[in-house]
């Protein structure tokens, strides 16, 4: 139990030192806030707009893989944007989007889709297969591997500013991020927690997770992926 004792550690320390700077760049002027809304409802040069894919209230949307963005930490969502537009988190939609952005347009649009509010997921009632929700909310302690909702929270809610929600994101988006982290794709993200937690993952757990967090979605269709 130290190792989870000690990551415990890690994680709050962190989150408070993230939390305090969130509330610094959460300051953006209200010309920047006003960009936000501009860039992610109507587009930016040749960017097209955020919501064409991702819903104009950052819902997502299951049936092209663009995930849910509404009520992610700021800081989460800027990084991702900074990593695709290095290249450093690969994917061909993204890339030339967020490299087509300022740094300051990203926060911009980092910061409006923080803002919006996130629908309470419903919790799916137990099927045949246990084993996704298992893993989920009980870890596998003899292999060091914790609880999933002990970082994402409970029914994968997400811990904004720092660790996202997984509810109701699809199982090949879920599956993709968990092997990008297994093959060095995507980078370690917040205090390298990730990489350690898929390295414990075998290629059925993965599915069983996958399908257990995709079927947590919000109050509404599954269909609108929440
Ligand atoms: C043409 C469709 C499309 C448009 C337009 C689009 N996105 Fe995306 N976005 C995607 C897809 C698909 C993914 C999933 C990428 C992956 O699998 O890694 C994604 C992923 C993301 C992520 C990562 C989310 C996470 O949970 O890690 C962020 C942040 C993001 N987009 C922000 C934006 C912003 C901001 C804009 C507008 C400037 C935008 N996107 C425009 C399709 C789009
Ligand atoms: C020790 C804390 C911790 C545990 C346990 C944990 N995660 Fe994470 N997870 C994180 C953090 C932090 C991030 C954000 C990484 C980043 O900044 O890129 C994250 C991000 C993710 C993402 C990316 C979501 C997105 O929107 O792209 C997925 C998928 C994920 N975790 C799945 C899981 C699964 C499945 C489990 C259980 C097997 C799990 N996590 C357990 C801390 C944790």
């Amino acid at each position: 139990m130290g190792w989870s004792e000690g990551l415990g550690r890690r994680v709050l320390g962190a989150t408070l030192a993230v939390a305090a700077l969130a509330v610094l760049s959460l300051d953006l002027s209200p010309a920047l806030a006003a960009d936000g809304a501009a860039i992610a409802l109507h587009g930016v040069g040749t960017v097209p707009a955020c919501a064409t894919c991702h819903g104009a209230q950052g819902q997502g949307n299951p049936r092209i893989g663009a995930p849910h963005l509404a009520g992610e930490g700021i800081d989460y969502l800027r990084e991702q944007l900074a990593n695709f537009a290095a290249g450093h988190r690969i994917n061909p939609i993204m890339q030339p989007i967020a490299a087509g952005l300022t740094p300051e347009q990203r926060d911009a649009a980092a910061a409006f889709f923080a803002a919006l509010p996130v629908p309470a997921p419903h919790p799916v009632p137990p099927g045949p297969d246990r084993a996704g929700a298992l893993l989920a909310e009980q870890g596998r302690w003899s292999a060091g591997l914790p609880a999933c909702t002990q970082c994402h929270g409970p029914n994968g809610i997400g811990v904004p500013p720092y660790i996202p929600r997984l509810a109701g994101l699809t199982a090949p988006y879920l599956t993709a991020q968990l092997l990008a982290w297994q093959q060095g794709h995507r980078p370690p993200g917040a205090l390298g927690l990730m990489p350690v937690v898929a390295s414990k993952l075998s290629a059925h757990d993965i599915k069983t997770l996958a399908a257990y967090f995709a079927a947590l979605g919000g109050p509404s269709s599954p269909e609108a992926g929440r």
